[in-house]
C-alpha cells in the first residue's frame, strides 16, 4: 500500500473511532501530515487534557502517552508501540527517589516530564523543557531536588544559582548528550549566516554556544519570530520535519547528518504502527488511578504556579 492510501486509511480509521492523534515534533512527516495536532512536551500535555475524543493515539514515546493517560483518565489512550522508551525516563526508579527524598525531606521534588508514571507520581511538580527554569525560579526553597535529566539540572541551577540535587547524578539523553562543543564549531563554521538552537538536554557547555535555548515548540516560535532566515537545528532530527512544515519559508540544517541524531525510540514510531493503533484498539496504556491523580495533582499544582 502507498503512503498516500495508508495516510487515507488512518484518516478514515480516526473518523470511524472518534480518535484524536496527538504527535510530538520528532515524529515522521507522514505522522505529522495525519496528526490533529502537533507540539512539544508541554503542548501536548495540555492537548490531552483538553480532548472529548474517545481514543487518543499518541504518536511519541511512552512516557508522553502515560502522561495523556494521567491527564484524561477516562480516555482510551493508545501507544504506536509500547517499547518507545527514553533514556532519561528510564534512568530514575522509585527506591532511587525515595532514597533522596528522605536525605532532603525539606526540599520540593520538581521532576521533568520525562520521567515514567511510577516515579512521576512521587513529584511536587512536573515540569518540562518550556517551564523548568521558570517553576523552579518560582519555588521559594533554595534547595530543590531535580531529575531524572543531568543537563537540564545543570542548565536550571546555572539559571536560577539554587542548589540542584540531581537525581540520578547522571541521567542523560541518548541524543542530545551526546552533542558536542567541537560538533556546534563545525556546525558554526559549515553555515556561518545561522542562528544556532540548541535544546536544554545537550550539556551547558554546548548550550553556552547557542543562540538560543528552548524546547522543540520555543525553536519554532523562535524561527518564525526572529528576523534571521537560517538556523542550525541541534535537537532530535525529526524536528526538521515540524519546523518545515510550520516555518516554510525559512532555510534548516540538521546540527549532524549522523544517525546518533535520531532519536531510536521515537524511529519506532511509524505510520503503519499508527493505523495499527487505530484498527485494533492498541496498546493501550493502562496506569492505577491513584498513580494518575498523584501526576495530575503534580501537574495542575504546577500549572498554577505558572499562571
Ligand atoms: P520537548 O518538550 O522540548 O519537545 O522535548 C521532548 C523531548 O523528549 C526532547 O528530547
Ligand atoms: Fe528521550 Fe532523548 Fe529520545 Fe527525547 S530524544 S525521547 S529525551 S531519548
Amino acid at each position: 500500500m502507498g503512503t498516500k492510501d495508508l495516510v487515507n486509511e488512518v484518516l478514515s480509521l480516526k473518523r470511524e473511532r472518534n480518535a484524536v492523534i496527538l504527535a510530538h515534533n520528532y515524529m515522521d512527516y507522514d505522522i505529522q501530515v495525519v496528526a490533529d495536532f502537533i507540539g512539544d512536551s508541554y503542548d501536548l500535555a495540555l492537548r490531552a487534557m483538553e480532548t472529548r475524543a474517545e481514543v487518543i493515539v499518541f504518536a511519541g514515546v511512552r512516557f508522553m502517552a502515560e502522561q495523556a493517560k494521567a491527564l484524561n483518565y477516562d480516555r482510551i489512550v493508545l501507544a504506536p508501540d509500547l517499547n518507545a522508551g527514553c533514556t532519561i525516563a528510564d534512568a530514575l526508579d522509585v527506591d532511587t527517589l525515595r532514597r533522596v527524598k528522605e536525605e532532603y525531606p525539606n526540599a520540593p521534588v520538581v521532576l521533568y516530564v520525562n520521567s515514567n508514571a511510577d516515579v512521576k507520581a512521587l513529584a511536587d511538580y512536573i515540569v518540562t523543557s518550556s517551564t523548568a527554569v521558570k517553576v523552579i525560579k518560582k519555588l521559594s526553597s533554595d534547595v530543590v531536588i531535580f531529575g531524572p535529566d543531568s543537563n537540564l539540572a545543570d542548565y536550571v541551577a546555572h539559571l536560577t544559582g539554587k542548589r540542584i540535587i540531581k537525581v540520578p547524578p547522571n541521567g542523560k539523553c541518548i541524543v542530545h548528550g551526546s552533542y558536542t562543543v567541537g560538533l556546534v564549531k563545525e556546525t558554526r563554521a559549515r553555515y556561518p549566516r545561522a542562528r544556532v538552537m540548541i535544546h536544554p538536554e545537550a550539556p551547558l557547555e554546548v548550550l553556552g554556544l547557542a543562540d538560543f535555548v528552548g524546547s522543540t515548540n520555543q525553536m519554532i516560535e523562535y524561527a518564525r519570530n526572529s528576523g534571521y532566515d537560517e538556523f542550525v537545528v541541534g535537537t532530535e532530527i525529526g524536528m526538521l520535519n515540524a519546523l518545515r512544515l510550520k516555518v516554510p519559508n525559512k532555510t534548516f540544517y540538521p546540527i549532524t547528518t549522523e544517525p546518533y541524531a535520531r532519536c531510536p525510540f521515537m524511529a519506532m514510531v511509524t505510520l503503519e504502527k499508527v493505523r495499527r493503533s487505530l484498527r485494533d484498539l492498541v496498546h493501550r496504556i493502562e496506569i492505577p488511578r491513584s498513580t494518575a491523580e498523584a501526576i495530575r495533582d503534580a501537574f495542575e499544582r504546577t500549572r498554577r504556579l505558572l499562571e
